[in-house]
């Protein structure tokens, strides 16, 4: 990242009130927005997520997985995100995406060989709506 880039993050993080914790978020990831997140949930082509999880704000989701409601109340942001990036490591037989995994998928269309599914930006954007400190739906 360029020295102005860094400059405009932390006077991002300053101006957002935010403390160290969003700032040490690894190198590619820059500030996480729940609002993008909150877009990438309801993203049906994409990430789908909807389709199978009811989450706490959105419009009614899908069955095929547990509700997300309550979701920081039985799990840490580590742990979700885990779990999202690739939730074979907990489930092999999981139906649910590896999102920031190419490993083992099969029949992977040209375009999106080699490819995952969500940025690691993407996969922090979604945490940070997931995990709002408020159950407050913005
Ligand atoms: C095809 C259905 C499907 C899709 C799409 C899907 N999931 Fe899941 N998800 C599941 C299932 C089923 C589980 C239950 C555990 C398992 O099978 O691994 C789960 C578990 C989870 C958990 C753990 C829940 C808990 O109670 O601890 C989280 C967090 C989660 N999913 C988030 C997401 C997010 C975020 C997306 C979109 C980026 C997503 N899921 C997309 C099916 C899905």
């Amino acid at each position: 990242m360029t020295v102005l880039g860094l400059a405009r993050v932390w006077a991002l993080v300053c101006s957002a009130g935010w403390g160290w914790a969003a700032a040490q978020a690894s190198e590619a990831v820059s500030l996480a927005s729940p609002d993008r997140g909150k877009a990438l949930l309801l993203q049906r082509q994409d990430s789908g997520c909807v389709l199978c999880h009811q989450v706490q704000g959105l419009p009614a989701g899908g069955a095929l997985g547990p509700s997300l409601v309550g979701l920081a109340e039985r799990s840490t942001k580590d742990q979700a995100r885990e779990r999202i990036a690739d939730a074979r490591r907990f489930n092999p037989q999981t139906i649910m995406p590896a999102y920031l995994s190419t490993e083992g998928l099969n029949k992977v269309a040209n375009p999106y060989k080699g490819q995952t599914i969500l940025t690691a930006q993407g996969l922090e954007d979604i945490l940070s709506y997931l995990f709002l400190p408020n159950k407050a739906t913005p």
